[in-house]
Order: C-alpha cells, then sequence, then structure tokens
C-alpha cells in the first residue's frame, strides 16, 4: 500500500505493478546518518560528569607540562610525565592513551589542587603538528575510544589557542569515527550497537554557532555516505527523488521538482533518457531550488550537478562482475550535490542555488540503448553512442544544459565519472576540470580548506580528436585508449553553454574501501561560504 502511494508521488513514474512487492524496503529511518549532539561548556563553569571520557590533547613533540595537560598531569599523580617520559606518549595524531582516574572527580587531596577535577577516565589524545587532519584523526580515535568505553559523552577541553577550524575538524572525525552502516544488519544479542555518544568542547575560541555549523556538516557527510553505502535496490532513482522531496520541503527557501521520464522525453533531454531505457525504473532529474532571504551577489546563481546512477552495471557494454557491487555508488555526485544543498539551505547561506541531480539505472535489456546508437541531447547535439558505460557523461550533459539554460552564472558538477581519474589520483585527490581559471581556483582552494582535495587536470582543443565521431556531433567514447578522464570532461564541456564550469571527477575519492565517503559536501560547505563573501 505505502509502495503505491510512494510510486504515484514522483512525478512521470510509471506504474509497475508488483514491483515494490518485489523489492522490500529495509525497516528503519532512511538514512539516519548519525546523531551529533555537540555542545559549548564553559572550562570552569562545569566540570565533566563522571561517567564522561575527558580527552585532553598533545602535540608532537609530547610535552605533559603544556598548559592544558599540567592539572590533568597533577590529578594524575604525575602518570602523563611518566609515559611521555617513557616515550608511550608521542603526541602522533590519533594515539590514544587512555587513563583510570579513581574517585578524583572533584577530589582535591595530595598536590591536587581544587578544580583539577577529573572524570572516571581520561584519554591523552595525540594531535600531531595540529594540522586539520591531525585533529581529525585525533576526532576519530577520541569517538571510537568511547564508544568502545560505553561512555555517553566524551569532552574535548582545548586552550585558548585552538580555534573553529580545529575544533570543526575534530568534530568531522569524531562524526567519522561513530559512523556506522548497520541498517541491514540484525540485532546482535551480546554486543547491540551502542548509542550515539555526545561531544562536549570545552575551552578554545570556537563560538557555539562553529559548532553547530560543523555538526549539521557532520551530519550531511554521514547521511551522503548513507546513501552511497545504501544498495541499489533500495535506492532507485525514483527512490532518490523521494528522499530529495522529503527532506527539502522541511528547509525554507528549498523548493524541489522532479522531472520524470515524460517530462525529459518532452523536453528532449535524449542524452540522459537513454541511459535509463534499459531499466524498469525511469530516469529522474532531481531539481532543487534555493532562494535565500538574503543575498550576497545579486544577480549570481550557483548551478550543481550531481551523477546519481543508481546502479552502473555498464548497460550493454557490461562491466566484468568481479567488484561490481561498488557500483551501487555510482551515484555518489548525487549525494553530495543533494546533501550540500540541504545543508547550505539549512543553513541559510546568501548564495542563491539550482542543483541538478540526474538519477538514473544502467541496466542490460531487450529495451536497452545499444552501442552505435545516435541520441539527442537537451542542448541540439547529437551523441553517438560507443559504449553504454559511458553512462555518466550522457546524463550529466543533459542536466548540465538544463542549468545552463535556467539561470546558473557559475556552473559545478560532481561525478563518479572515469576508472582513469581512480588510476592517476587513487584515493586522495578528486580531479578538477575547468573552463574558467578564477572559478577554477576558487573550487581547488575551497577543495584545500574543506579537506576535500582536488587535484587541477587539463582540458584543451587539442584533445579535441578524442570527442569525435564519423555520424554524429560527439562520440561518448574515444577510440584511443588515453586520457579517458580528459575526455570525459572535454566532452561535459560542450554543454555548457559556455557558462563558468568546473567539473570534479570523484569516482576514486567518493568511494573507499568499498565504502561512501560524503566526498564533496564539505567542498561545497566551503565553496558556498566563500561566495557568501561580497566580491
Ligand atoms: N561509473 C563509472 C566510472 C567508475 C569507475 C567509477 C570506477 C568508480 C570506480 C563510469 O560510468 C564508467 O563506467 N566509465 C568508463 C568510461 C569508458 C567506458 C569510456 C570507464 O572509466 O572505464
Ligand atoms: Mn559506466
Ligand atoms: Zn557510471
Amino acid at each position: 500500500m505505502i509502495a503505491a502511494r510512494r510510486v504515484r508521488t514522483v512525478a512521470g513514474v510509471k506504474a509497475y505493478p508488483g514491483l515494490r512487492a518485489r523489492y522490500p524496503r529495509a525497516a528503519g529511518p532512511f538514512p539516519k546518518g548519525v546523531e551529533m549532539k555537540v555542545e559549548l561548556v564553559s572550562p570552569g563553569a562545569e566540570p565533566p560528569r563522571a561517567e564522561t571520557l575527558l580527552a585532553v590533547p598533545i602535540a608532537d613533540p609530547p610535552d605533559a607540562g603544556a598548559a592544558i595537560l599540567r592539572p590533568v598531569d597533577r590529578a594524575l599523580d604525575g602518570l602523563v610525565t611518566r609515559a611521555v617520559d617513557d616515550g608511550e606518549i608521542r603526541g602522533r595524531a590519533g594515539e590514544f592513551t587512555l587513563f583510570r582516574a579513581a574517585s578524583t572527580l572533584g577530589s582535591a587531596a595530595g598536590g591536587r589542587r581544587a578544580g583539577d577535577h577529573l572524570p572516571g577516565r581520561v584519554a591523552v589524545v595525540g594531535v600531531g603538528a595540529g594540522a586539520v587532519d591531525d585533529w581529525r584523526k585525533a576526532g576519530s580515535t577520541v569517538a571510537a575510544g568511547a564508544r568502545d568505553l560505553r561512555a555517553d559523552t566524551a569532552r574535548l577541553s582545548v586552550s585558548a589557542d585552538v580555534g573553529p577550524v580545529e575544533a570543526g575538524a575534530f568534530i568531522d572525525g569524531f562524526a567519522a569515527g561513530q559512523y556506522r552502516f548497520d541498517r541491514f544488519k540484525g540485532e546482535d544479542g551480546d554486543d547491540p550497537a551502542p548509542p550515539p555518544v555526545a561531544l562536549e568542547i570545552s575551552g578554545g575560541t570556537a563560538l557555539a554557532s562553529d559548532l553547530s555549523t560543523a555538526a549539521a556538516t557532520a551530519k550531511a557527510v554521514a547521511r551522503a555516505r548513507d546513501l552511497c553505502n545504501t544498495p541499489a535496490n533500495h535506492l532507485t532513482p525514483p527512490d532518490f527523488a523521494e528522499y530529495a522531496r522529503e527532506r527539502s520541503a522541511a528547509i525554507e527557501g528549498l523548493e524541489c521538482e522532479v522531472l520524470g521520464e515524460e517530462e525529459l522525453d518532452a523536453m528532449g533531454a535524449g542524452a540522459m533518457a537513454s541511459v535509463a531505457h534499459g531499466s524498469q525504473y525511469p530516469p529522474q532529474l532531481i531539481i532543487l531550488r534555493y532562494t535565500p532571504s538574503a543575498v550576497a551577489r545579486e544577480g549570481e546563481i550557483l548551478g550543481v550537478v550531481g551523477k546519481a546512477i543508481t546502479f552502473d552495471t555498464g548497460g550493454i557494454s557490461i562491466k566484468p562482475s568481479g567488484g561490481m557491487e561498488e557500483m551501487k555508488m555510482d551515484m555518489g555526485g548525487g549525494a553530495a550535490a543533494l546533501e550540500s544543498a540541504l545543508l547550505i539551505a539549512e543553513l541559510g547561506l546568501p548564495v542563491p542555488m539550482i542543483t541538478a541531480i540526474a538519477a538514473a539505472e544502467n541496466m542490460p535489456s531487450g529495451t536497452a540503448t545499444k552501442p552505435g546508437d545516435v541520441v539527442t541531447a537537451l542542448s541540439g547535439s547529437t551523441i553517438e553512442v560507443i559504449n553504454t558505460d559511458a553512462e555518466g557523461r550522457l546524463v550529466m550533459a543533459d542536466a548540465l544544459t538544463y542549468l545552463a539554460e535556467h539561470g546558473a552564472t557559475r556552473l559545478i558538477d560532481f561525478a563518479t565519472l572515469t576508472g582513469a581519474i581512480v588510476v592517476a589520483l587513487g584515493e586522495v585527490y578528486a580531479g578538477l576540470f575547468g573552463s574558467d581559471e578564477e572559478w577554477t581556483e576558487d573550487v581547488r582552494s575551497a577543495g584545500e580548506v574543506s579537506g576535500d582535495l582536488c587535484w587541477p587536470m587539463p582540458l584543451h582543443e587539442r584533445y579535441r580528436p578524442l570527442i569525435e565521431s564519423d555520424v554524429a556531433d560527439f562520440a561518448n567514447a574515444a577510440k584511443k585508449r588515453q586520457a579517458g578522464a580528459v575526455y570525459a570532461g572535454m566532452f561535459l564541456k560542450e554543454f555548457t553553454g559556455g557558462v563558468p564550469w568546473c567539473h570534479v571527477d570523484i569516482a576514486g575519492t567518493a568511494m573507499v574501501n568499498g565504502a561512501g565517503t560524503g566526498f564533496g559536501v564539505r567542498l561545497m560547505l566551503a565553496l558556498a561560504q566563500r561566495l557568501a563573501l561580497t566580491p
């Protein structure tokens, strides 16, 4: 019954009787992300509760006499100094050393001073050189430690020179350390999943608003990860559209419109539509419009495109079976585009945005697009489909054209587009391509600031022969096996209508060790924060 209602609420969806019965949806919230309770506490006023895990950072090289550690060391009768002297604590990023502080809470005996309050468990956690990645690692091990110790709260106590960037990175890591994808795991009687750990931050210069932004970001990243990790039978294109509708309905200034198969056909988006021809699910072009109450740069609209192939079998040009399950994450660009749009709107940033998520399933079947077929894109150009596994650029082409024609003054896209970028840059840097130097540099530096790293890759007219076809305006796959990621970028550029554009190929960074990373959400927030400053 619910299934029938769901199908009817999505624009352009054909009735597929019995389909939902074969693919029951898992019980439980969808997607749940992580619970992130983060609170700013003032160091003097509120001592930690006895059950709280207190975490105190230590740098590399370690100094037990540092101001933030001195009272802890004193309350532990010099154990921290001993551990440092013995070389047990080295201050490496993410190093976690646990001390049991029996009944020291509130005690002022011995050499301790009143105010040296300690809860029962204290962790000295390494922050290395204090770089953003170091704080992130520290957050992750504190979260894991707190979970192992069954602590319901962790408190990070930092010195006055620790700012919002470090605190934010710690929160990011803390959320990552708690993240689990266990929707499909049964209750484990002996070791039930521990409840989420709340985080308190005491000291430093971060404001409560900095912490809540970091917590909201961490939550958005976790939700993007959930979307990626969700199997393709539980996240079809109509499911994706329904989720986008539900989430955006709850956020002010955000409007969601879904273009289904009929709308795409009527509009002439033949490149995107062709990708879904082999699937029993219709394609869904999910459009989110964000109209903030205040605008930083009059007349500018940021256009964001995400590739959301909910499963990429390759189609008739079918992929080898080994590792094919990872292709449930071929919607990682769409997940980043969606969750970042929701986050930016939720935070109320003064940056008008239009987001297009191109959702489709790439399947082989008797109705699937075949190699050699020629399709007509929304731009009017014709494309010869040489390889049905180069489907990403087909859906992206129409989504980019749509945004260029609907008012976007800058474009950025996220797509798990090519295996070639994984070979070139691995899981550390995404590939960054752009048609405008300044805009590309904005994106690159937002990547640097946010930790979602992007490395500039070339586009040049001399690569153009790669995208030429003998029978159509373009071919979707090159005859030469070379520069695969550049080729895909050259192809996309043709569909940007001359609007300044960046393409982020996240095939290597959106999925790591068989799981989604949420890559792109943090980058988009940093980029929007930059555009929120008047030029
Ligand atoms: N979704 C894949 C790219 C991909 C590969 C993502 C590995 C993540 C990990 C994309 O649709 C694809 O199949 N690309 C082909 C293009 C080729 C047929 C021109 C590729 O890269 O091999
Ligand atoms: Mn493919
Ligand atoms: Zn793909």
